[in-house]
């Protein structure tokens, strides 16, 4: 049954900037709006924070740094990070929702979120308590006893995409609290509300006004906060080329800069694979989220010998996806997030054929009754893609998957790797042998092998090459919130 009731945070009325603990318009008083991207209905109004609003932000987010929050003991930011799990998890359903309204991704997708944001929220709280430097033997002439001290950042800016937005704050808001640094988040302007509510839970878990600020805005707003002085850390998630100009504008006061950006990543089907077990995930480890994933395997190689074979399972798995309205828990396939984003991916459905792609499915906009106001596509594959067509070297963002045969393993490892991506990659084989190889030879941040898409906060995700740089998960995550004091004393 369709979802229908709607989440308390969803009033109605226009939402403001979250700055120092409190819901403030922008001092223009500007505003933007968001609308759903299933029936093009207005979700919210928002404040539209400029270059001022950011300094704002950045004034609050640096006084609770140096103030109370900059005594709260471990424990207490654990036990600050607990708690607040506690409030997300009693609002999960109501936080899924949003996301759901305001972006499109299907309720049952977006509601399955709540186990990896539990693991998350209590993986950070634990590393609240885990922090430690090192002591160190030194040869100084003069006896000294050498240690580091591991020390928060400072003032974060995080600027995360539409895709995630929920998962996205959580994983900048996390490190930040287990650390000791503050926060200025912003939002991507097609999904403010999740990360705003998500905000709001961090107030009422007990975490002082000024430790996680919210501004809402397009890209100007991001812009703001890259270029700010007194923010000492850039946290990104988002396109290659906006990370590229955020890089340069930290310059001015060489900010700590992590960058999770795109990828056209490599997921690679010998003949000896277990077809049955592949055949979902190389269709699923594309069309997820409507293909909106960073790390979709989006450059399905398959061996000659079963070529045919699996381009016939994908297309026939794929005719099975229910496409639909997000809020229908049985939809798999929800619409794209913008109508900017359907004519981008739109693009790419007219360059295949022109190309000279072979269409295997979808290819176009989903029409008829339900779908008119919305910006559906459909699952699309292309096959018998050449590695040099747009097609293959581009990041769509969109649910295409293009299909390529392979004949060898130093043929098939060459044309992964010949990218200026590096984010991720799949290898399907029974062989262990050469499933080794392949992942020691995939120049990618996380490898599956028999599997496609598994994440953990325990293990590091992240970029090579144009993918970006620092990791999110693992010990580096946290890591990456701190720097280090060597620190020297005569005994
Ligand atoms: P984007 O990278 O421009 O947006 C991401 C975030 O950066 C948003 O919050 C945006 O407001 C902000 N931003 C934009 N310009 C900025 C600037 N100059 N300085 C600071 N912040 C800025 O991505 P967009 O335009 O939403 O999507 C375009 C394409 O980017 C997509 O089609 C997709 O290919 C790629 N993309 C990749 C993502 C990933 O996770 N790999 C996530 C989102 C987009
Ligand atoms: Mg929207």
């Amino acid at each position: 049954m369709i979802e229908t009731r709607r989440p308390a945070y969803m009033d109605g009325k226009p939402k403001g900037l979250l700055i120092d603990g409190q819901s403030v318009p922008a001092l223009s008083g500007a505003t933007f709006q968001s609308f759903s991207p299933s029936t093009g209905e207005l979700v919210a109004e928002l404040a539209l924070a400029d270059a001022q609003d950011v300094d704002r932000a950045v004034r609050a987010a640096r006084a609770a740094f140096d103030g109370p929050w900059s005594r709260f003991k471990p424990a207490e930011r654990q036990a600050v990070l607990l708690r607040l799990a506690e409030l997300v998890d009693a609002e999960c359903d109501d936080l899924a929702l949003l996301d759901c309204i305001e972006m499109g991704r299907p309720i049952t997708a977006a509601r399955g979120l709540r186990g990896m944001l539990q693991r998350s929220l209590r993986h950070f709280a634990g590393a609240a308590t885990s922090l430690h430097g090192q002591t160190l033997s030194n040869s100084f002439p003069v006896d000294l006893l050498s240690y580091t001290l591991r020390e928060p950042i400072g003032v974060v800016g995080a600027i995360i995409p539409w895709n995630g937005p929920l998962f996205s704050a959580a994983w900048k808001v996390g490190p930040v609290l287990a650390t000791g640094c503050t926060i200025v988040l912003k939002p991507a302007e097609d999904a403010s509300l999740s990360p705003l509510r998500f905000a709001e839970l961090c107030l009422e878990a007990g975490v002082p006004p000024g430790v996680v600020n919210v501004v809402t805005g397009a890209g100007a707003t991001g812009a703001a906060i890259a270029e700010h002085p007194d923010v000492d850390k850039i946290a990104f998630t988002g396109s290659c080329e906006t990370g590229q100009r955020i890089i340069a504008a930290s310059a001015g006061s060489v900010k700590r800069v992590t960058m999770e950006l795109g990828g056209k990543s490599p997921n690679i089907i010998f003949a000896d694979a277990d077809l049955d077990l592949a055949t979902p995930a190389a269709a699923m480890g594309v069309f997820n989220n409507s293909g909106q994933v960073c790390a979709a395997g989006t450059r399905l190689f398959v061996q000659r010998p079963v070529y045919d074979e699996m381009i016939e399972r994908i297309a026939a798995f794929t005719a099975g996806l229910k496409i639909g309205p997000s809020l229908d828990p049985e939809t798999v396939i929800g619409p794209l997030v913008s109508a900017k984003q359907f004519a981008r991916v739109s693009s790419y459905l007219d360059l295949g054929p022109q190309e000279g792609a072979r269409l295997v499915a979808g290819g176009a906009r989903v029409t008829g009754e339900g779908f008119d106001k919305g910006h559906w596509v459909a699952p699309t594959i292309f096959a018998d893609v050449r590695d040099d067509m747009r097609i293959a070297r581009e990041e769509i963002f969109g649910p295409v998957s293009c299909i390529m045969p392979f004949d060898d393993f130093d043929e098939v490892i060459g044309r992964a790797n010949a990218t200026r991506f590096g984010l991720a990659g799949g290898v399907w084989t029974r062989d262990i042998g050469k499933a080794m190889n392949a992942v020691r030879r995939i120049r990618a941040g996380s490898i599956w092998v028999n599997h496609y898409f598994a994440m953990d906060p325990s293990v590091p995700f992240g970029g090579y090459k144009m993918s970006g740089f620092g990791r999110e998960g693992g010990s580096e995550h946290v890591e990456a919130y701190l720097q280090t004091k060597g620190v020297w004393i005569r005994s």
